[in-house]
């Protein structure tokens, strides 16, 4: 189901309207999301959710340029939420629109983000809120992120496709709202963020944007956010949206090779060190097939030595990011190498989750502990690994 935007809104000049926004103290105005609220299928009467999300600044990322081999790269962070993860910004009007239907508890299935956002929205709405995740593998800063914001957190046998197929089962109860990414008012919010990046670059948008594959809500809320943007005249062109999927857990990338197309196989045992994105069952894959297609983009797959290695140079440009939004640079290598990404174009990446989400993951790898699900030790070629000193006086002879 898609959800029309309001009919009833003079969308002139909507450009200076959203600017001037910037400057109130309106807490719909302060929010990322809600200041584009005239592409938002809410009254403006409505009581909404919010934590201030959106409004996450765009990086100018030299060395992840160069490690690319082009001249500029430009990586738009969603994982400065209030969270840390691109979810927030679905996550305010999926929450807000729960209240208004008068849900008493409201339910996803998750690799970790989704948990985390949905767990801090629902405790500001005053709502019961349960989370399935699969044990064992959420990261521990997620899961202490939804602990901490006090849901109740069920851990679950299987993998995130297990908890998705049982969580869909309990939502068909009235009274249980499920926010994972099927729901389309997770998509209107998160389609924002290209009305937000297309105001940052005031209005041209780049030729590329890659972003992160998983359970392809995000690339299919791309896509809906830029087409809107075209058919209102506010944009000229659509950037290409390409998305990347780790080896391991592939089915979407698997669907584009495939010139038949006649039907999506899932991955049954998908696996990669990135669990954010550790998904073989993907339900929006049609709303993200579409948003690929009509733009032109691709689906790629990176390896988990790619995706290690494109981390940590997103790190040394003082940005850092978990290791699902690396894909991004680790694909744009890729993508510049096959000469898929030419050096003139303009890229954008999107960073989805804050470097602190999986910080296992970043000491494993500087310690040159990192082993991909398939037993193999990754080789750390950017590593920095704390050094054991007796006197400061070493610290020079390091630094030799
Ligand atoms: N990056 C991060 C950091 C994520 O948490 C996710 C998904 C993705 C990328 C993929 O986005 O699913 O819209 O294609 N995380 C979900 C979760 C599944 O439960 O937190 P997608």
């Amino acid at each position: 189901m898609d959800i029309d935007r309001r009919a009833d809104i003079d969308t002139s000049s909507p450009r200076d309207v959203w600017l001037q926004r910037r400057t109130s103290l309106d807490s719909r105005d302060r929010s990322g999301v809600w200041r584009f609220r005239e592409f938002l299928p809410f009254t403006d009467d409505t009581t909404i959710v919010s934590l201030g999300e959106g409004n996450t600044p765009l990086y100018d990322a030299p060395r992840s340029a160069d490690y690319c081999r082009l001249p500029q790269l430009t990586l738009k962070h969603q994982g400065c939420n209030p969270t840390g993860s691109f979810k927030d910004t679905g996550m305010t009007v999926a929450v807000t629109q729960a209240r208004k239907l008068g849900a008493r508890l409201v339910v996803c299935a998750s690799t970790g983000n989704t948990a985390a956002s949905l767990a801090a929205y629902a405790a500001r709405a005053d709502l019961l809120c349960a989370i399935l995740v699969p044990t064992g593998q959420v990261s521990h800063a997620k899961l202490a992120q939804a602990l901490d914001y006090g849901a109740k957190v069920f851990e679950v046998e299987g993998n995130f496709d297990t908890c998705m197929k049982q969580i869909r089962e309990l939502a068909e109860d009235e009274s249980v709202y499920l926010v994972n990414s099927i729901n389309p008012f997770r998509i209107e919010g998160q389609k924002t963020v290209a009305f937000e990046l297309a105001e940052q670059l005031e209005w041209r948008v780049p030729d590329h944007l890659v972003v992160p594959g998983g359970n392809l809500g995000n690339s299919s809320a791309f896509g809906k956010g830029f087409r809107e943007l075209l058919e209102s005249g506010l944009i000229e062109t659509q950037p290409k949206i390409t998305v990347v999927q780790a080896e391991g857990a592939a089915p979407f990338a698997r669907f584009y090779s495939d010139a038949e197309r006649e039907s999506f196989v899932n991955d049954e045992h998908p696996q990669t060190l990135a669990s954010a994105i550790k998904i073989g069952a993907p339900v929006s894959w049609q709303k993200a097939w579409r948003a690929v297609r009509e733009t032109g983009g691709s689906v790629i797959t990176v390896s988990e030595q790619e995706i290690a290695d494109a981390k940590a140079i997103i790190g040394r440009d003082g940005i850092g990011c978990e290791p699902a939004s690396a894909t991004t640079v680790a694909g744009i290598r890729k993508l510049v190498a096959q000469n898929e990404i030419k050096e003139h174009e303009t890229v954008v990446a999107v960073l989805t989750g804050h470097v602190l989400k999986d910080t296992d993951y970043v000491i494993k790898y500087h310690s040159q502990n990192l082993i991909a699900p398939d037993g193999t030790q990754l080789s750390a070629k950017f590593a920095s690994a704390p050094i054991r000193i007796q006197s400061a006086k070493s610290v020079v002879d390091f630094l030799k």
